[in-house]
């Protein structure tokens, strides 16, 4: 990342090249071992995924459990975390490669077959099993928007639209989550518990959970505030509020990755011929703030999260999935930076604190204390 620049690169490939002309599943492949697969290395490694998207029957029954109504993050930091009483193998991070690889492969498979449960239990209708004449992308769209009922027939629109939101959330140096993956593996935590602490750090409204707030707060202006964005604005400049999906610690021009959503989301819903006022009123929330000197003073740009969720609700999600669909789009950045670690055998994480209270004081016991 160039933050002055605007730079983004999947080891060095550009960001707007990547999500241009290559699959998420490329992609992955890309960040897991270095390069891009040649065709056949893409079949093979297509397969072995492929061969893991099924998940225990048990793990339908955890959704027993869960209150209507909970949080899909909730649901999926939980479920993610019960792999490794699924596969006890993984307990040991340090088996070996193949074992290493295999644990790995399994998450990469099993968790859209997951989020998609998410998304149908939510909704109270049957689960769909994964079918393996799909690619990744289809897939999970099928288990997510199929039907028992009737046949499923992919839309590449919104394939292509999903590929290119899961590559561009795919990878992004050391954020909030990627940094808590990391510092968790480095204990030599097993995989699935280090990429559950990644998916709760992912959750907060700082973070990945952004783009739910965004469109909530798209939905606040157009239900009170008649669509004018000033009210808004003026509360985000006096501390009221946060501008959510504005402003980045390293990007201080612009994101690259929202210039390309913005693009995205336009040719998206023209294509899919969804008209939503909510795109209009991001455009003009986008304007006022971007000519408003409290954002140019603070250099507070529209980051990934301004517009990806205009486009997700477009392809049919509702909002609290949201941030489960980052949380797909990050997994290959988070098992990618957890097995470099692991391979260099990093250090423990272990950051130090600046203790500012008093240094050494005599035991009072407590019938003395006042
Ligand atoms: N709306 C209003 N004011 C803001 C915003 C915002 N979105 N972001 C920063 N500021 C203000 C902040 O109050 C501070 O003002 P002052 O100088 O008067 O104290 C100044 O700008 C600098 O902000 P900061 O908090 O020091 O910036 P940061 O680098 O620590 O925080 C951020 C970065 C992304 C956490 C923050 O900009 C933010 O909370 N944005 C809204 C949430 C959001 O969209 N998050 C998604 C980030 S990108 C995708 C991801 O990583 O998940």
């Amino acid at each position: 990342m160039d933050g002055e620049k605007g730079i983004l690169r999947y080891r060095g490939y550009n960001i707007e090249d990547l999500a241009e002309k290559s699959s998420f599943t490329e992609v992955m492949y890309l960040l897991l071992y270095g390069s891009l697969p040649t065709a056949s290395q893409l079949a093979v490694f297509e397969g072995s995924l492929t061969q893991h998207t099924l998940v225990h029957e048990n793990i339908v029954k955890v959704f027993e459990v869960f209150p209507a109504g909970s949080h899909p993050m909730g649901q999926l930091m939980t479920l993610i975390a019960s792999l490794s009483s699924f596969y006890p193998d993984s307990l040991n991070p340090n088996k070996s490669p193949e074992a290493t690889n295999l644990t790995i492969i399994r998450l990469l498979a099993k968790m859209p077959t997951l989020a998609a449960m998410i998304q149908k239990k939510g909704k109270g209708h049957p689960v769909l099993y994964p079918q393996n004449k799909y690619d990744y992308v289809t897939n999970f769209l099928y288990m997510t928007f199929g039907n028992v009922t009737e046949e499923f027939t992919p839309d590449p629109v919104i394939t292509d639209a999903m590929n290119k939101l899961l590559i561009l959330h795919a990878d992004h140096e050391q954020n909030c989550s990627t940094s808590t993956v990391r510092i968790v593996g480095s204990s030599h935590a097993n995989l699935y518990a280090s990429i559950g602490a990644g998916i709760a750090a992912l959750w907060g409204p700082r973070h990945g959970g952004a783009n739910q707030e965004v469109l909530e707060m798209l939905e606040y202006i157009r239900d009170n505030d008649n669509g004018n964005v000033k009210k808004v604005v003026a509360e985000a400049k006096d501390k009221k509020r946060l501008l959510f999906g504005f402003g980045h610690r390293v990007y201080k021009n612009f994101d690259p990755r929202a210039k390309i959503i913005k693009k995205a989301c336009d040719n998206i819903l023209k294509k899919l011929g969804v008209h939503d006022p909510l795109l209009e009123i991001a455009k003009e929330l986008e304007e006022a703030a971007l000519n408003d000197p409290y954002f140019i003073e603070r250099k507070l740009y529209p980051n990934v999260d301004f517009y990806s969720g205009i486009i997700y609700k477009a392809l049919g999600f509702p909002t609290p999935m949201f941030t489960v669909l980052f949380a797909l789009g990050r997994l290959p950045g988070w098992v990618s930076q957890w097995k470099e670690m692991r391979e260099r055998n990093e250090d423990i994480g272990r950051p130090r604190q600046i203790y500012t209270g008093e240094i050494q004081r005599p035991f009072v016991g407590i019938k003395e204390r006042k």
